[in-house]
């Protein structure tokens, strides 16, 4: 059975092709590698055994979509995670952003609703609850209004999906929201590839420890948490992988109640980052060099989900605790740094 899926080549999308391959699924990756390598296929090649097809291209290109859709017509379901991530680029440059995350939803699902049956998997994340009135957090709490505009770009997505759906019952969906997603594949062989200086606090813990940037600055140690260090909730990228193959089933096997449904993917657990970083001294054997410094502007105190309806509904939930998930995002970057 033919899957898409679209930014197939980065963190959480080859996560998902490995994941996807192994359960039986024939991949077709889209991606148009501005913010990943071809190398990244021959990682899930070596892994899997089997080389997913891909086509480079731009989904902006609406051309290029039709086209694609006219010559792969038995695609049975889209995974879609192609978009623009960076919180702080997204302020700088919110048309990009719009352009990146909306136009090239809006040409998928146009495409989807001219076929008979289509499936559909979006990324969103747990930034649509903004700092969340109850803890830990359930999809029923409200979306608040956004942060950023990357924020923005996956509340105005669902609501794009749910609009679709809504006048579409051939397009069923389903939105994951996830929580913060860290770590490798264990076998070291995909991971996560940050362009230039990482912004998100994993990655830059282990290049810290590699010897790539000289100090983490811990942001803030005044929030009104155990240690005064904000909380998240920090899922295994394979767990996370996993929820899609999970999702997209529950879709093909007609087991979803409503053609749009959102779920939150994450532990339930919520760390510190000053419990992150004694927990990867901890795995690595080394004291990390950081330093508090003021608080960053849109963190939210704490955030951890709430994963009932996805245990139950899904029958899902994540494996992997915190030291096993800090445990392969370091012998990634290990890695990653000895073939360089
Ligand atoms: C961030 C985005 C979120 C996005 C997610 C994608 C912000 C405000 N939020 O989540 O919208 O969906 O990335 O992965 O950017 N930290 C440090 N030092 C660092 C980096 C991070 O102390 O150098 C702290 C942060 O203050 C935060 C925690 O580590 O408390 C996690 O930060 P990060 O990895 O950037 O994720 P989020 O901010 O939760």
């Amino acid at each position: 059975m033919k899957i898409l899926v679209t930014g197939g080549l980065g963190f959480i999308g080859s996560h998902t092709v490995v994941e996807l391959q192994n359960e039986g699924f024939e991949v077709v990756i889209i991606d148009n590698c501005s913010n990943s390598s071809t190398e990244v296929l021959k990682g899930i090649t070596k892994i899997t055994g089997q080389e997913p097809v891909l086509e480079i291209f731009d989904l902006r290109e609406k051309e290029k979509v039709q086209d694609f859709f006219k010559r792969h017509t038995n695609i049975k379901g889209v995974i879609h995670f192609a978009a623009s991530k960076a919180v702080g680029e997204s302020v700088e440059k919110p048309l990009l952003y719009y352009e990146n995350n909306i136009t090239t939803l809006v040409y998928l699902l146009q495409q989807l609703q001219e076929q008979e049956a289509a499936n559909f998997i979006f990324s969103s994340s747990c930034t649509v609850y903004g700092q969340a009135d109850e803890l830990p957090i359930t999809e029923n709490a409200p979306v608040k209004a956004a942060e950023s505009p990357y924020g923005n770009t996956k509340q105005i997505g669902e609501e794009i999906i749910q609009d679709t759906c809504k006048v579409t019952p051939n397009v069923k969906a389903i939105s994951l929201r996830y929580f913060n997603p860290i770590g490798a594949h264990p076998s070291a062989k995909i991971g996560e590839l940050p362009l230039g200086v990482p912004q998100n606090l994993i990655p830059f813990i282990t290049q810290t420890a590699i010897g790539l940037r000289e100090q983490l600055s811990v942001f803030g140690d005044d929030y009104p948490t155990s240690d005064g260090t904000c909380i998240r909730d920090y899922i295994h990228v394979v767990d996370l992988a996993k929820a899609h193959v999970v999702a997209l089933q529950r879709l093909l096997q007609d087991k979803n109640t409503s053609n749009y449904e959102v779920f939150n993917v994450g532990t339930g657990t919520g760390s510190t980052v000053l419990e992150v970083i004694t927990s990867f001294e901890q795995v690595s054997q080394q004291k990390l060099n950081y330093k508090i410094v003021g608080r960053r502007d849109g963190d939210v105190i704490a955030a951890y989900a709430d994963t009932t309806k996805a245990n139950q509904e899904l029958g899902w939930k994540a494996k992997s605790g915190l030291e096993d998930s800090l445990d392969s995002a370091w012998k990634w970057e290990q890695k990653v740094r000895q073939t360089k």
